[in-house]
């Protein structure tokens, strides 16, 4: 018997999704929420270098750009940088920098950050110990990573088809950032995704997970 054929959502995937990204509701709102709850969480000041890792259009670093010092927007679809750069160039951000970047296949870049943040991504990225390791070299001491994610589901958000992480489990996730180095990991609910399915509606909570690397 052979199973079924998986599907990856690579980054042409995204690509093709680039153009229409912004006029989804949903993903604008989460991008506020989840934007908010950061602000809460990490006190957040002007001269922090910032990582936001797997960008897409820049929905969580816009609502944030004038508190921060610098930010590297990092993402592994063009589609999605051209996109960025276009919004950066119209409203004349002078502090936000697109990079393509897939830290799964290329070596990080030699700056370190302040603050790494990332939204809706961890799911994409097959090897969730080697992100979550290269995200602690990548930060100063005393610098905070932001993970915003589904929680552990039944794999219905994407569809049985899609090669995704599920969601995560907090504990886990918390216990896999400890093994890389993190330290003071918090969970907290910030968002809620429902979705239509012909039986009724189903709700896709998001937590966002802060976390510390130990100071020198
Ligand atoms: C669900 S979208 C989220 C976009 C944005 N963070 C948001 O919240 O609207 C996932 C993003 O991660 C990017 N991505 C997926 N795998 C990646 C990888 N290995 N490295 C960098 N970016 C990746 C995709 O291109 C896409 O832009």
């Amino acid at each position: 018997m052979t199973s079924p054929q998986l599907t990856k959502l690579d980054s042409a995937h995204f690509d093709s999704k680039a153009r229409e990204w912004d006029e989804n509701p949903v993903f604008v709102e989460r991008g506020l929420k989840i934007a908010e709850a950061i602000r809460k969480a990490v006190p957040v000041h002007r001269h922090m270098n910032v990582l936001d890792y797997g960008c897409g259009t820049g929905l969580l670093s816009f609502p944030l750009k004038d508190e921060l010092g610098t930010i590297l927007l990092a993402d592994s679809s063009d589609g999605m940088l051209a996109v960025v750069a276009e919004k950066i160039a119209a409203q004349r951000v002078s502090n936000m920098t697109p990079m393509k970047l897939d830290l799964m296949a290329e070596a990080p870049p030699a700056q370190r950050f302040d603050l790494i943040y990332t939204s809706m991504t961890l799911h994409h990225v097959p090897d969730t110990d080697a992100i979550l390791r290269i995200f602690h070299d990548l930060l100063n001491p005393g610098g905070t990573l932001c993970i915003a994610d589904l929680d552990k589901e039944d794999g219905s958000f994407h569809g049985p088809e899609v090669d995704v992480h599920h969601g995560f489990d907090r504990a886990d996730l918390s216990r896999r950032a400890g093994w890389a180095g993190f330290n003071d990991m918090h969970f907290q609910t910030v968002f809620n995704i429902t979705k239509e399915y012909p039986g009724g509606t189903r709700d896709y909570p998001v937590f966002l997970m802060t976390a510390r690397r130990v100071e020198a």
